[in-house]
């Protein structure tokens, strides 16, 4: 019975111990990286819930579009040099990002493409482009993140 007590003091301890060490690192490179991505989540989502409605309005689009665009030319930039997981932030960048810094370009070129495809077809108030380039964005965004990108575990 004693023995019990005293395993499950240990235990409890060490469960305490582990709860501390995971006390989370902040760091503001990473935290303003995930703030910008929170604002392409949103942009993104707005653009393909108004395509979902039965008469779209391309001013919406459009509005989201044009923020996609300016946050799609600045993305490379939110990656510095030593913005990865040394420095001990929780972050899904993988080193891949730096060790390969000409792809990370170019994927972030592929999406700056498919957003300023996106910002035409909305512009030409073209239903079904505005469909295609929607898709095509979402495709960039996969293609990077399935090379740059951890998975969630
Ligand atoms: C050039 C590569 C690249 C492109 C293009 C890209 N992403 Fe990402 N994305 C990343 C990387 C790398 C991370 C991980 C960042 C981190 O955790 O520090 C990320 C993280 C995210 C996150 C999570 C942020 C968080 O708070 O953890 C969201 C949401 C996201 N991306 C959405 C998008 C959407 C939507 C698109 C397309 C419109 C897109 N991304 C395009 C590379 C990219």
């Amino acid at each position: 019975m004693k023995r019990t007590i005293l395993v499950a003091t240990a235990l409890g301890l060490a469960l305490f111990a582990a709860g501390c060490a995971k006390k989370e690192v902040k760091n503001p490179i990473v935290t303003a990286r995930h703030e910008n991505y929170e604002q392409v989540k949103q942009a993104f989502r707005a653009i393909g819930d108004e395509l979902k409605k039965e008469s779209p309005s391309f001013e919406v689009i459009d509005t989201n579009a044009e923020k996609l665009d300016a946050l799609a030319k600045d993305l490379p930039s939110w990656f510095p040099e030593g913005s990865g997981p040394e420095t001990g932030a929780k972050t899904e960048a993988l080193p891949v990002i730096w060790e390969k810094w000409p792809d990370f370009e170019e994927a972030a070129g592929k999406l700056q493409t498919a957003v300023g495809g996106l910002v035409a077809a909305s512009s030409a108030e073209d239903l079904g482009l505005t469909g295609e380039a929607a898709k095509n964005v979402g495709g960039a965004c996969k293609s990077c993140h399935d090379t740059f990108r951890k998975e969630d575990d």
